[in-house]
């Protein structure tokens, strides 16, 4: 049995992680952690988990072999560092943290604890996505020469997002992760350049960061990208993904689960403000996090490598750093790929 604790209480841990976990064969949710007493034992109740505030205290339970952190990103590398610590595995949740250097703290931690570290974005274990990936592989729609994502949402949840110290940024960090990992998926090549543009629209009394950000990439095999990342559709939600090929085109929105599909800030005739179409159901498995969270089980249990690693999760910030870089320069930047450690740089 693989004990499991979930750092983190919130929205992402109660309506994704902690079901998909507890539908997985041969793990237990052992404890879940949060910064208020009753929020983690009401998250934890329906598991018979253990609840806590305390991480290091959580964290060091025997009975814990992963923590799975489902926390905001200030609490990333904390608890990846705990975990190594303590002997244990960790999960990350997107992004993977603030910034490449506490990536790469991250990384020299695990390596050195002997532990794993698995990266959680479900974009690529998505359904529709796996299937786009099969039809590509098999040469349907010829040599991808072009893809490109949009993801977008309204408004984040909660007050923290809004706070770059404690989010590590805007949108470009908080939701562009998603359509990065997306393009990678598909390119077949790291990410080379990147020019990134982003402004500020609808939260500048709420936030310095940016929630607006269209990126292009170019990969270096040539293949283009564009991504389009916002908190700033009000009463909406975004998440479509396309991949152009030399002999057609695939194109996934992710919401269009629901026939109609009204997004309205004020109000329409079939629903209130905001989404008249719910969140897709059965959310847990159509937007991919059971079989993302099976996977890292199955790594877990097997020892076989995982196809999210952190160190794609690091990939990622690495296109991230050159955004925010040429966001600064007005020009297109390249990607430092070099993880740097204590020890120096490895490739
Ligand atoms: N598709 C996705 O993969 C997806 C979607 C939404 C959110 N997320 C990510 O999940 C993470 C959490 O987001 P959320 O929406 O659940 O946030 P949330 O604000 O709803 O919940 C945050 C939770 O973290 C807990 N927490 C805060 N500080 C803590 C600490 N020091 N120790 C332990 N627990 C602490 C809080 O008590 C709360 O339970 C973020 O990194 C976010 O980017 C991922």
């Amino acid at each position: 049995m693989i004990g499991v604790c979930v750092v983190g209480a919130g929205f992402w841990a109660r309506e994704m992680h902690l079901p998909a976990l507890a539908r997985i064969p041969g793990v237990k949710i052992t404890g879940v952690v949060a910064t208020s007493e009753e929020s983690a034992k009401s998250a934890a109740a329906p598991y018979g988990a253990r609840a806590f505030t305390d991480l290091e205290q959580a964290v060091a339970d025997p009975g814990v072999d992963v923590v799975d952190i489902v926390a905001p990103p200030d609490v990333h590398l904390p608890a990846v560092l705990a975990a190594a610590a303590n002997g244990k595995h960790a999960i990350c949740i997107k992004p993977l943290a603030r910034n490449l250097e506490e990536a790469d703290a991250m990384l020299a931690a695990v390596e050195a604890a002997g532990t794993r570290l698995f990266y959680a974005e479900n974009v690529p274990f998505i359904p529709a996505v796996q299937e786009a990936k099969r039809l590509v592989d098999a040469g349907h729609i010829g040599e991808v020469f072009r893809v490109k994502a949009c993801e977008g949402i309204g408004a984040p949840h909660s007050e923290w997002f809004f706070d770059p110290e404690r989010s590590g940024g805007g949108a470009m960090l908080d939701m562009a992760v998603h359509s990065l990992e997306f393009c990678r998926f598909f390119a077949g090549a790291p990410v080379q350049g990147v020019y990134a543009d982003a402004g500020t629209f609808v939260w500048g009394e709420r936030t310095t960061a940016e929630d607006t950000a269209v990126l292009t990439l170019r990969f270096a095999n040539g293949v283009l990208g564009q991504c389009e990342d916002s908190w700033s559709l009000p009463g909406a939600m975004d998440s479509r993904f396309e991949v152009f090929g030399t002999a057609g085109r695939i194109l996934i929105d992710n919401l269009h689960r629901q026939p109609l599909q009204v997004v309205s800030a004020t109000g329409s005739p079939v629903g209130g403000a905001g989404w008249s179409f719910p969140l897709p159901v059965p959310g847990l498995l159509a937007d991919g996090h059971l079989d993302m969270l099976t996977h890292f089980a199955d790594c877990v249990r097997t020892g076989r490598p995982s196809v999210s690693e952190g160190r794609v999760g690091r990939d990622v910030l690495a296109v991230v750093d050159a955004a925010a870089r040429s966001l600064a320069s007005g020009r297109r930047e390249t990607v430092r790929s070099n993880i740097r450690t204590n020890q120096g740089e490895i490739s």
